[in-house]
């Protein structure tokens, strides 16, 4: 066995078998489900391209299928869910049906809804092809489809019956997507792995040149910080909060921005920098390790500052309406250092204002 394998505890545990190659599920498979399984692949037409044929070549032992959805965000909504129901009707989908959802974010959470509803449930594995998809949305057991009240209002906690990661697809991820899961990758360094942090800042030139090497130390260690706090906490109700870090100042901008012209590493990027400077403001992170991590960012070519003419106090507004606030009472993740972060229940409007000025250029 070349591959690693890593255990997430949860409702229901599961593995996450790293550095596995694609051709190699079958095989997994053979010891686990019973021959002739009736599977499903979920996959979007250009993750399909590349990678369907691998996966296929390992499944001739099963009764396997393909469901190729339209690629974008605007696919995980209840109009594809339905549609992906009809589709899988007509291919025979029963109880048993084993759904294998191969892709980025949007596959694995619109795949791991269905297969959270299908028939009450049926089993799931996720196959993550985006860095995104590697280090974050496969672990942990979200899935969901939008709403236009907003993103993710429909889902479920479903953990799969296994993520099966094979690093070797994300050599193939646009720059602009490896970004997006980079943002993250710094998120899970700065709240809990100040190693990751240093690895990432000294290994930013092979980071760039996207040497194989690097890239699986990276992720592996990316995705082991989200896999402790899931398996600490599977239903948000604590410590997984910290995993929003960034994220309350940044969806403020991207609803601001309307989503358009901003991706969501950016965004993350953005609110990693604002949160920064709150947590200076009171003394928990040093200038200069707020500065460590601004540079960090920028090495990338991820932003981290606004506009004059953003509205800073509709930004605060915005925070109001984040989903992740109990009570009417915003909860701010804050970095403690480099490697350290605080669930932050009392940050007034004005530090936020502040903080929101401080990356005002
Ligand atoms: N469930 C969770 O816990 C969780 C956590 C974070 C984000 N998410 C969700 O994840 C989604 C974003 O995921 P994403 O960033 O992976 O985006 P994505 O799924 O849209 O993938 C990005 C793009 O990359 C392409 N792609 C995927 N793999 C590829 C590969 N190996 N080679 C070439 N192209 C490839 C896709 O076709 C797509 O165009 C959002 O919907 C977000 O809400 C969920």
């Amino acid at each position: 066995m070349r591959w690693q394998k890593i255990e997430v505890a949860s409702s229901k545990s599961y593995p996450i078998c790293l550095g596995a190659s694609l051709e190699e599920l079958g095989q997994y498979l053979e010891q686990r489900v019973e021959t002739n399984a009736h599977i499903i692949v979920i996959s979007n037409p250009v993750v399909s391209e590349y990678y369907a044929e691998k996966v296929m070549s390992g499944l001739t032992n099963f009764q396997a299928d393909q469901i190729i959805v339209p690629a974008g965000e605007e696919e995980k909504s209840l109009q594809r869910l339905e549609w992906i129901t009809g589709e899988a009707l007509k291919l025979g989908a029963d109880r048993k049906t084993l759904v294998l959802a191969l892709g980025g974010g949007v596959i694995g959470d619109l795949a791991g809804f269905f297969a959270s509803i299908f028939m009450r449930g049926i089993r799931l594995i996720q196959i993550p092809t985006t860095l995104l998809a590697q280090v974050d949305s496969s672990i942990g057991g979200k899935v969901a489809v939008n709403h236009p009240g907003g993103k993710n209002l429909i889902g479920a906690f479903y953990p799969p019956l296994a993520v099966w990661t094979d690093f070797s697809t994300l050599q193939t991820l646009p720059w602009k997507e490896v970004l997006d899961g980079l943002a993250e990758t710094i998120k899970h360094a700065l709240i809990a792995d100040r190693e990751l942090f240093e690895f990432i800042q000294s290994h930013q030139k092979q980071i760039i040149e996207r040497d194989t090497a690097t890239f699986k130390e990276m992720t592996s260690r990316s995705l082991m910080v989200k896999v402790r706090i899931v398996s600490e906490d599977e239903k948000e109700e604590g410590k997984r909060m910290l995993l929003n870090f960034g994220h309350s100042f940044g969806h403020a901008l991207e609803t601001e921005l309307a989503y358009r012209g901003i991706t969501h590493g950016q965004g993350v990027s953005i609110g990693m920098v604002a949160a920064a400077n709150l947590a200076k403001a009171r003394g928990i992170i040093s200038s200069a390790e707020v500065d460590k991590l601004i540079n960090l960012l920028e090495s990338f070519g991820l932003p981290t500052s606004i506009d004059k003419d953003k509205d800073h106090q509709k930004l605060v507004t915005n925070m109001q309406a984040d989903k992740k606030n109990r009570g009417g009472q915003k909860i701010l993740i804050l970095p403690k250092g480099l490697g350290q972060a605080v669930i932050c229940k009392d940050c007034s409007d004005e530090e936020i204002v502040e903080a929101w000025m401080a990356i005002t250029k």
